[in-house]
């Protein structure tokens, strides 16, 4: 009987089955009612009364073997089968979603400002980042010691002398360097806007970054007067900050526009009674604007007899502050998709 019990126990050590019927058959042959087990406890009845108790012992310890053995198979076995029906897939089952990316919340402003000038007849004209003096500065009626062309500013890639050349090169501080590219190359009537990312040598701060995004917008043609500059804008204003939106203009100084002018908007948090965000005024700066000056067309091959102009530039990053009131401009340079998910919904 000790034989017979040995031999079962090596049985029941070797079994090995994935195949949950293949255990479940091993199990009823073990176990089972007719099984190996009951058939030993039939035997056990004739053992001598002195052996009784080691045999009891064997015939326990054959059994917890058994079910512990064939407890581990079967579970083996249903993981495999879950296992195996992951990897195949259940064809019934509904696809999972998946997780679409967001637009960069700039990206978002820029197409709208585009979108919107698009409306009034402008299409996009674009340049390269890497400029010449020329094309940044001199064209554009900057005199030459103009601050802005200082290496404090601008991120010189080739510099010829400490004078500025109109030959050195640059990364362009502003979009307005597409202007005199469109007009080199385009003839009136000209109505473009230009976006595109410009580089200033600046200390990066909440409100400050050495990169950063701008739309200029030009048009030229016969007769064209402030009054529709200011139409424009505020057409623009109209449609990027909802319909209750007025500008306000205030005279300004910039080389290649005269006169010129800053636009502000009406703060659409406070509704212009004065919060935090305008500091009490009402009014958001936007924009610079103004009519194009005589010089700047004349440097592009343009009769100012002729022809008259206006041109606008405004920081995308300080639109997008605006509207969905971020108020550190670094936000946008990280990436952190915590940040962008909240875009998710935005057109
Ligand atoms: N280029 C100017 C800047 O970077 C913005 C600007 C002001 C553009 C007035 C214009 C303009 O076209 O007329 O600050």
């Amino acid at each position: 009987m000790v034989e017979k019990i040995n031999q079962l126990m090596a049985e029941v050590k070797a079994f090995d089955s994935k195949n949950p019927a293949e255990i479940e058959e091993f199990r009823i042959k073990v176990l089972g009612k007719k099984g190996e087990l009951n058939r030993l406890m039939e035997e056990f009845k004739a053992v001598p009364a002195e052996q009784k108790r080691e045999m009891g012992q064997k015939i326990n310890q054959l059994k917890n073997l058994a079910q512990e053995r064939i407890a581990t198979l079967k579970a083996e076995a249903e993981a495999g089968a879950a296992d195996a029906a992951s990897l195949i897939g259940d064809m019934t089952r509904p696809g999972s979603a998946e997780q679409l990316g967001s637009r960069h919340p700039i990206s978002l402003v820029r197409n709208q400002i585009c979108d919107i000038f698009s409306r009034l007849g402008y299409t996009i004209a674009d340049g390269p980042e890497i400029e010449d003096d020329w094309h940044v500065f001199s064209s554009l009626n900057f005199p030459m010691e103009h601050p802005a062309r200082d290496m404090q500013d601008t991120f010189f890639i080739e510099k010829n002398s400490d004078e500025p050349n109109q030959k050195d090169v640059l990364l362009r501080t502003h979009t307005s360097s597409i202007q005199v590219r469109t007009m080199e190359h385009q003839r009136p009537p000209i109505r473009v806007v230009c976006p595109g990312r410009v580089f200033r040598n600046e200390a990066i701060s909440y409100r400050a970054h050495c990169i950063f995004h701008q739309v200029e917008g030009l048009y030229i043609d016969k007769g064209v007067s402030f009054a529709d500059l200011k139409q424009s804008i505020l057409y623009f204003a109209k449609e990027m900050f909802g319909e209750n939106a007025t500008i306000r203009m205030r005279p300004s100084y910039f080389p290649f526009t005269e006169p010129s002018a800053e636009v502000d908007v009406s703060c659409n948090l406070c509704g212009g009674k004065g919060c935090n965000v305008c500091k009490g005024t009402g009014w958001l700066e936007i924009m610079g604007c103004g009519m194009v000056d005589p010089n700047v067309l004349k440097a592009s091959g343009i009769d100012p007899e002729e022809y008259s102009g206006f041109a606008f530039g405004m920081g995308v990053e300080r639109i997008a502050m605006l509207k969905y009131g971020v108020k550190d401009l670094r936000l946008y340079f990280e990436n952190d998709v915590r940040f962008l998910r909240q875009f998710d919904s935005a057109l």
